[in-house]
């Protein structure tokens, strides 16, 4: 240190603490960068949250040990960082901005785990259900533009778990290869119509540390019943979406953040028939079109943003 580049007192001064003052200090003789803005946000958000709790010694070596825990379960089938990162609502803020929708558009939510691209295309009105297990649901929808025109010739894939939360790439050995996925096209009008059958909800892994953690918390790891929806049209942007169903008792407390009003619908049942009950749920997609992006660019932004706003 010296010459050119002493620190200087002011610039601690308004720094939550003197070491991130520093910090700041020693990263401004490297130049702008996102990394170093990156750097510099997380080394405020930890030393703000320091200074708030006053952590023992102790306390800093359970954080140490918990994150710790979290990296050995972590694996190629097994993501303990994107479930910490998925519970604590990261995941689903950084989609929100990342995907921002205007309004009257279907928000756009994240694809989860479970999407498969391969899925061969369903005929209008086909079944889905590979085996047949679970109560009957049809599905009838229409993708419409803002405006509220049909979105013809959309393609529409959905997925969703099965009547006891499960998607079949959880249990290929139980479920048929592409069981309650569908790849279908809209009509002239944007309509879309296939059968399958009522999906449950699901809890996520509770056996690693982010379980152990939301268990002492008392908060939970439900994922209401929902059925997942990817349309793509030319002109429009890709709609990555998932419909709940709103009577589930979970609505209100869906563990990654993924429940916004206007994705919840009513699986409407008709009276049991041959032992059955039959569902039905009738949707409307609303696509944005297409638009240019922050420097003209289409995509993620990904140059530094001057004061750590958003990237839209
Ligand atoms: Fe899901």
């Amino acid at each position: 240190m010296g010459g050119q580049h002493e620190p200087q007192p002011h610039q601690g001064a308004a720094a939550i603490s003197a070491q991130a003052g520093e910090f700041s200090w020693r990263l401004s003789a490297h130049g702008p960068s996102r990394l170093a803005a990156a750097a510099q946000a997380a080394v405020n958000g930890l030393h703000a949250l320091v200074v708030e709790l006053r952590p023992s010694g102790d306390e800093f070596r359970q954080a140490i040990d918990f994150l710790t825990e979290v990296g050995h379960y972590a694996d190629a089938r097994r993501q303990e960082w994107v479930l910490l990162a998925d519970v604590l609502g990261v995941s689903s803020l950084i989609e929100d901005q990342n995907s921002p929708r205007p309004a009257g558009a279907t928000p756009n939510t994240l694809a989860g785990p479970f999407y498969r691209a391969d899925v061969p295309e369903t005929e209008a009105g086909g079944n889905i259900s590979r085996d047949l297990r679970g109560e009957p649901l049809e599905v009838t929808g229409r993708i419409v533009a803002l405006d509220g025109t049909g979105v013809g010739d959309a393609t529409v894939e959905v997925w969703h778990a099965n009547a006891e939360g499960l998607y079949e790439n959880q249990e290929p050995d139980r479920q048929p290869e592409f069981n309650l996925r569908g790849r279908l096209r809209t009509d002239a009008q944007g309509h879309f119509r296939f059968q399958t059958v009522k999906p449950k909800g699901y809890a996520l892994p509770s056996d690693g540390p982010v379980g152990q953690l939301m268990s002492a918390l008392g908060l939970g790891l439900e994922r209401p019943a929902h059925i997942h929806f990817k349309v793509s049209a030319p002109g429009f942007e890709t709609l990555t979406t998932h419909i709940f169903d709103r009577s589930d008792p979970a609505i209100g407390q869906d563990a990654i953040f993924g429940v916004k009003p206007e994705l919840m619908a009513d699986f409407r049942a008709s009276p049991l028939s041959g032992g059955r009950r039959r569902h039905t749920l009738d949707l409307k997609l609303v696509m944005c079109p297409n638009r240019p992006r922050e420097g003209g660019r289409a995509g993620r932004a990904r140059m530094p943003r001057p004061h750590g706003g958003p990237v839209r």
